[in-house]
């Protein structure tokens, strides 16, 4: 607010120089706008304008247009612009958009994935736009190089699920990543679409996830896939589906729109579940939102369907409602957690682990310094980038613990 008193002696400043002109040379002022006056004047007006225009009109600028992009405040009627104006929003929001500029330091990354669809032979280790599920959604299939396509030993599995908020992301983004997964962990990945919202909520999301486990069910066979070796890595949002998918299935959810026999043995088939940087109590992540200044302008609480959802499709919150047997068949879970991770806090992973061993359920934890949110996932694209062997060894050393081997 401090600001708002500092500038306001040169907007007045400002108005009556430009009324002063005005009156005694109007149409002059109107078609020569560099004229020799204003030319005079620029030193004593300009400055104090392009320091206004920095001050609040980007700011400003940037906030209004993403919340007429993303969505207002709730509130009634007008109330919801002034919500909207408050200069402490208008301050987070202005800094959690200058914040996504740092995204730039991705255009190598960007030419790489471009690269890689562009080579021939990438193409021969994976398998794209396979239809599955009830909402026709799409996944990818890729191999490590030294899988025989045909025949063989079949290939255990890793269902990878990419985040994004719930309402964002893409498979053919991870191509780089899942192509490397495929490799490091000598296992076919699988990687979907899922329905982010708007076009559908956390439980359509789920049905998703759950429908493209029993499409590996189904189908694993014909792609030389060991359907009973499973193990499901998400990042961010999708973490969050992965443990909720999973918990769904140990208590054979209805919702799920699967019989209960085949939701046991898929439940059987998972392994493991490995989370990176993953959201696991949506009210936890609700009120991070509100300190940034993003919850209104967030997808979640839309794809949550509200307030009154939120401890339903909170994984932390879901293990309180399973019976003892149920809590016996929740797979063992991998936390790992970039301790500089903005948005999403590494408390997150810490009390779900607390929540999983308070029910004693298998967990480890791998809290790692320096990493951020975005950087646990991109640096896995590409051997050679700052974290890939870090984050890598994590997952390789769970991974095979999962599957039993040594
Ligand atoms: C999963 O695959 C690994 C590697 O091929 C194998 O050693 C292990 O026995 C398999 N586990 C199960 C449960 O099938």
């Amino acid at each position: 607010m401090s600001i708002t008193f500092y500038l306001i002696p040169f907007a007045v400043q400002y108005i009556h120089a430009r009324c002063r002109i005005k009156c005694r040379d109007p149409l002059g002022w109107c078609l020569k706008p560099f004229s020799k006056k204003m030319m005079g004047l620029k030193y004593h007006v300009l400055l104090p304008v392009a320091t206004g225009a920095m001050l609040f009109g980007i700011p400003y600028g940037i906030s209004l247009v993403v919340q007429w992009m993303y969505g207002w405040p709730h509130k009634a009627g007008y109330k919801k612009y002034i919500e909207a104006v408050r200069p402490r929003r208008i301050y987070r929001l202005t800094v959690a958009v200058l914040k996504t500029l740092k995204y730039l330091q991705y255009s190598k990354l960007y030419f790489q994935w471009k690269q890689w669809y562009k080579n021939d032979d990438n193409h021969k280790h994976f398998q794209k736009g396979i239809a599955y599920g009830r909402r026709n959604n799409k996944l990818d299939l890729y191999y490590c190089s030294n899988t025989d396509q045909s025949g063989g030993d079949p290939t255990p599995v890793v269902l990878f699920v990419y985040g994004g908020a719930w309402g964002s992301g893409g498979r053919a983004i991870y191509c780089l990543l899942a192509s490397q997964m495929a490799k490091e962990l000598n296992a076919v990945v699988v990687c979907p679409d899922y329905s982010i919202y708007p076009k559908g909520n956390v439980l359509d999301m789920v049905q998703d996830i759950a429908d493209c486990l029993v499409w590996v069910r189904e189908n694993g066979q014909m792609f030389n896939i060991e359907k009973g070796n499973l193990t499901l890595i998400g990042h961010s949002a999708g973490a969050h589906l992965c443990a909720l998918t999973a918990l769904f299935l140990v208590r054979g959810a209805e919702e799920l729109g699967i019989e209960v026999a085949k939701q046991r043995e898929i439940t059987a088939s998972i392994k493991g579940i490995i989370g990176l940087s993953g959201v696991y109590n949506i009210m936890d992540h609700y009120q991070h939102e509100k300190i940034r200044g993003v919850e209104y302008v967030s997808t979640m609480h839309k794809a949550m369907g509200g307030i009154e959802s939120f401890d339903y499709y909170s994984p932390s919150t879901a293990l309180k409602t399973l019976s003892e047997d149920q809590l016996r068949r929740v797979p063992p879970f991998c936390l790992i957690h970039g301790t500089s991770d903005g948005i999403v806090p590494v408390e997150s992973s810490l009390r779900f682990s607390e929540a999983l061993t308070s029910f004693s359920a298998e967990v480890s934890l791998y809290l790692l310094p320096r990493l951020d949110h975005i950087a646990i996932v991109t640096d896995l694209m590409v051997p050679g980038r700052n974290f890939y062997y870090t984050v890598y060894s994590c997952i390789i050393q769970e991974y095979r613990k999962f599957i039993g081997i040594s």
